[in-house]
Order: structure tokens, then sequence, then C-alpha cells
């Protein structure tokens, strides 16, 4: 494979999005390649995937069927965009990818993480990333974010409760120590910082 593979994970509210928005420019800036994309989603099929999967109508799912989607949601993804950019040399650079899986479904929802993982191979095969930036904020004040930025989507997720998300964190810590691949910058940190950050631990694989 030519390219580089990079995910970002965090808690709702973290400000992955936006720490994206900005290393892409720094990157195309030096001349690099850089597509950015997301899960669940990313192409047509995964992002009508994904509106089954926020709709806050949906309250019943099962989360197995939850876990199922966003797989299948991420098989598509990887098929249909990522691994041909990465066989043109792109860096790609994904806003959440198996590891929210793994959290989610596995953790969080009580699936277990070894079961989640399993279909998620089933889904990805080789496709792992390069690197894994896990912006690290805290369920608290990620939440307070989501809740007080106007006109900000409200999704299906984001209404779980505080414990929900405090476990969801804990996983995610959890693997930070668990795999190399994934390291952790601090996200209270303002933007710059952040970025800059983000920017040292990326320099490391191109
Ligand atoms: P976003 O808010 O970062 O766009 O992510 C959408 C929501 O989907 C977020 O609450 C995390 C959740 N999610 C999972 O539960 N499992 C997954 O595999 C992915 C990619 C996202």
């Amino acid at each position: 494979m030519k390219g580089k593979f990079i995910t970002f994970e965090g808690t709702e509210g973290s400000g992955k999005t936006s720490v994206i928005k900005e290393i892409k420019t720094h990157y195309e800036n030096l001349g690099f390649k850089i597509l950015t994309t997301r899960e669940p989603g990313g192409i047509r099929i995964s992002e009508q995937i994904r509106s089954i999967l926020l709709d806050k109508n949906n309250q019943e799912m099962d989360p197995r069927t939850e876990a199922l989607l966003f797989a299948a949601a991420r098989r598509q993804h990887v098929v249909e965009k990522i691994l041909p950019a990465l066989e043109e040399g792109y860096v790609v650079i994904c806003d959440r990818f198996v590891d929210s899986s793994l959290i989610y479904q596995g953790d969080a929802r009580g699936i277990g993480v070894d079961k989640v993982y399993d279909i998620n191979y089933f889904a990805i095969e080789e496709a792992l990333p390069d690197l894994t930036i896990f912006v690290d904020v805290r369920p608290e004040v990620g939440l307070e974010r989501v809740f007080s930025t106007p006109n900000r989507e409200v999704n299906r997720l984001d209404l779980e409760s505080l414990e929900f998300h405090k476990k969801i964190y804990k996983g995610y810590l959890g693997l930070v120590e668990k795999y190399d691949r994934i390291k952790k910058v601090n996200g209270e940190n303002p933007l710059d910082k952040v970025v800059n950050d983000t920017i040292a631990l990326i320099d490391q694989i191109l």
C-alpha cells in the first residue's frame, strides 16, 4: 500500500472534526495528497446506513443490529473509498473507524469487544490504520460542548446517559494502553496546541 491510513477517535464533543480540518490544510500545504472521510458514512451507501443508525426515532434498535450496521457501512467504505485511495498514495484521514465499534458496541453496549472485533475483521480484513489519534476530552467537558453549540446536530448516541459516555471514555483509555498504534493527545488544550501535538505524531509516520 502506497499511502498511509490515519484515524481519529474520541468521545462526543472531543473536537476531532475541527482538528482533522486543520491537519488536512497543514499537510496539503506541504504537498501531500490528503483524503478526509468519516464513519459511519463517507460514501453514498454508508451515508444511507448512517442515517438509520443515528435516527433519534430508532430507539428500539437491538445492539447487535447496531454493531452489524456499523460494520456493514465500514465494509463498503473500505472497499469503495479507503483502499483505492491508499493504492493511489493518498494519506487517508478518517473521523472514527473500527475502534469506535470496539468501544461503543463492544464495551458500552455490552456485546463484548472480542465479538465486535470478529465481525469487524470480517468487514475490513487487513485494513487497519497505521496510526490512530485519540483526542482525549473528558465526557463531561465534551457533552457540555455538544449541547452548548448552537445548531449542532444531536444524534441518537449523544442522547445516551452520562454513565454511557463515561464508559466509552474509560474504554478508549484502555485501548490506548492496549494498542501501540493508538496515541493520545490532550483535546482540552486550545485548538492550535492540539493540532501541533497531532502533527508531531503524524510526522513520525509520514
Ligand atoms: P460522529 O458524531 O463522530 O459523527 O459519530 C456518530 C456516532 O456514531 C457517535 O455517537 C459514535 C457512534 N459510532 C459508533 O457507535 N460505532 C461506530 O463504529 C462508529 C463509527 C460511530
